[in-house]
């Protein structure tokens, strides 16, 4: 390795651990647990209401209306759940093609492929790291047209049946395109969320803007419970849907087992909702905190060579839920190096998510020209994220 290689990864090293402060190992992202999670999930295990029956499952699920704005929301087991029956409920279709980034994880190509449809990789913005609505749009020209059914993927012959956004580390993409693009081309838009529960774009909540959107409350997440996830969507029989899909097809009744339809076993449990609301509460002091953290970093890394910190695109207010570390230029090698030497010097530290088209079961599927994605994968590390490295700097 050079040594002005050498001397940059040193240099990166100091500047990470100079924010983070302590010498100890630093993790990715914690969780934080300053709030009443004890307290209601106490209260959960005294009444004995720990599975999915229970009012801790409705409050979180109107908490979560209030925060996001949206009119319903479903809370469900997990976030990839969550996707699978959103995309089911948008009509996605064995046989049909779902546009996505191939810069996601993998929840966001498995849940298409749940239903039997086939992912369609389209590739990013390096402003927002989410899907580039104006070279999606040029290639919908090349491959798709307009039919009565919807838009056809001409080569393939298969129906584009939605589109899927992903808000990358909690940054929006730009909405305002995407959606114009998807309008135009008559595709339903399901949000991929998971990773951006506190972030706006233009004033609203990010998993608001699509016909659904979907949440995830992973133990990696801003907000945790545990595992779980939620289904977004300002359509009154959309949510009723989803309600009824996710607890099992069950027909009310006093004491009958009658299920109308293949349902799913996807509802949150009240324990995890209970460990929910008390999160919920801290939100908006979780997101201050990552949004210093953020700006520790900027600052730390100003002229840095070499190196920048990704910072929130225009007209969104991130919550930064990962914050990434991108290289000038792609290095796979020099990439690996750092990695190797942030983790060792126990500053956990991840690279992104291997690309979709580049995994054995999806490297098949239809995409569009990948390279923004492909220079990204050899460009970008995760660092320390957490909310309480921001300490008592939050501006
Ligand atoms: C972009 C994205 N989509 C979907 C998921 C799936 O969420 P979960 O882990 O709750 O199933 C995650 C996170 O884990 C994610 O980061």
């Amino acid at each position: 390795m050079p040594i002005t290689q050498v001397v940059q990864i040193a240099q990166i090293i100091e500047r990470v651990r100079g924010v983070v402060g302590e010498d100890g190992p630093v993790l990715l992202h914690r969780p934080l647990f300053g709030g009443r999670e004890n307290e209601y999930v106490r209260r959960c295990i005294d009444t004995g209401w720990v599975s999915s029956a229970g009012s801790f499952v409705t409050e979180f699920e109107r908490q979560l209306c209030a925060t996001t704005g949206a009119r319903n929301a479903v809370a469900v087991v997990n976030g990839t759940a969550a996707l699978h029956v959103a995309l089911m409920l948008a009509g996605v279709e064995r046989e049909t093609e779902v546009l996505m980034p191939s810069l996601t994880f993998v929840a966001t190509a498995n849940a298409a492929a749940y239903c039997r449809a086939v992912p369609h990789f389209c590739d990013v913005s390096i402003n927002t790291l989410g899907i580039d609505a104006g070279r999606l749009d040029d290639h919908l020209r090349l491959v798709c047209e307009l039919r009565p059914e919807g838009c056809v993927n001409h080569r393939t012959g298969r129906r584009v049946s939605a589109l899927v956004p992903m808000h990358t580390f909690g940054h929006p993409v730009n909405l305002t395109k995407l959606m114009e693009v998807a309008n135009r081309w008559r595709i339903p838009v399901v949000e991929d969320a998971a990773e951006s529960l506190g972030s706006l774009y233009l004033g609203k909540h990010t998993g608001t803007f699509g016909r659904l959107g979907v949440l995830s409350f992973n133990g990696n997440k801003i907000v945790t419970t545990g595992a779980g996830g939620a289904i977004l969507t300002d359509d009154e029989e959309l949510a009723r849907r989803a309600r009824h899909l996710t607890t099992t097809a069950k027909v009310p009744h006093a004491f009958e087992y009658v299920h109308d339809e293949v349902g799913y076993n996807y509802r949150m449990p009240n324990l995890n909702a209970a460990m929910g609301c008390a999160q919920l509460e801290q939100l908006a002091g979780f997101v201050d905190r990552k949004r210093a953290l953020a700006r520790f970093y900027a600052d730390a890394f100003a002229g840095v060579e070499g190196v920048s910190i990704f910072r929130e695109p225009a007209d969104c207010h991130s919550n930064y839920w990962l914050n990434a570390l991108v290289l000038d230029k792609p290095d796979m090698a020099l990439r690996d190096a750092l990695l190797e030497a942030l983790n060792a010097s126990r500053l956990q530290s991840r690279p992104v998510w291997r690309p979709m088209h580049q995994l054995e079961m999806y490297k098949n599927c239809p995409h569009m020209d990948l390279q923004t994605t492909e220079s990204l994968a050899a460009r970008v590390v995760n660092i320390p994220s957490s909310a309480e490295l921001a300490g008592g700097g939050v501006a």
